[in-house]
């Protein structure tokens, strides 16, 4: 398994792995109520809670070689938000051992298509290095912006489920090309 960690740069963007040092920066994010509008509805309270998030996501990038990773907007040099892979351990939609692409912006980045240059950047790289793990996407069958970034990316909705661990409905997404080939 391949376990180096990239930094993804595209025009307008940084994609890189997080730190500790990061986690003041994550906070502002994961702390925003818009933010989990269609997620759990759980904004992240503490520093103390988003350090085990980090923690986690160090945990992801020393086992699998892959996980979430911090999105820098060059202009600013500041951290906008996050996104990339999650290695799915627990049971979603009845399936385990796969990858799930993710992100979260900052609602003031929200708009400028900042959602989608990252996703297709981490698309390229799993094209080009991640192939040997499945990939999905889940989002709130509401989440139209998430949905629009989805679609844009090269997924289609192939199922709708109850995610019972958020209370939510859901669309299970597969990749177009993996659906047409199986
Ligand atoms: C989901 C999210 C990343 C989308 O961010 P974004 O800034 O709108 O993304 P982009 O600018 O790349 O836009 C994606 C597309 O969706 C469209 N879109 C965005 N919000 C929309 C909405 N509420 N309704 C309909 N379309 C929407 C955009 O117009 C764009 O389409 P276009 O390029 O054809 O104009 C952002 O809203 C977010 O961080 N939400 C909170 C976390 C979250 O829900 N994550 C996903 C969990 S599954």
């Amino acid at each position: 398994m391949e376990k180096y960690l990239p930094t993804l740069e595209t025009k307008r963007l940084i994609i890189r792995p997080i730190s500790m040092d990061d986690k003041d920066y994550f906070f502002a994010t994961d702390s925003q109520a818009e933010v989990h509008t269609f997620l759990n509805k759980e904004p992240v309270q503490s520093i103390e809670e988003m350090e085990k998030v980090i923690a986690f996501i160090q945990q992801q990038y020393e086992k699998y070689g892959i996980g979430r990773l911090g999105v820098i907007e060059k202009s600013s040099n500041q951290w906008i938000g996050w996104t990339g892979f999650k290695y799915i351990d627990e049971l979603e939609n009845g399936r385990i051992d796969f990858l799930d692409l993710g992100y979260r912006f900052r609602v003031e980045s929200w708009g400028k298509g900042y959602a989608t240059e990252a996703a297709l950047a981490c698309m390229q790289y799993y094209r080009e290095h991640l192939t040997h793990f499945e990939l999905h996407a889940i989002t709130h069958t509401k989440n139209e912006g998430s949905r629009n970034v989805l679609e844009k990316v090269g997924f289609q909705i192939t199922e709708e489920f109850y995610f019972d661990r958020w209370d939510i409905h859901c669309y299970w997404y597969d990749l177009v090309e993996q659906s047409v080939q199986s």
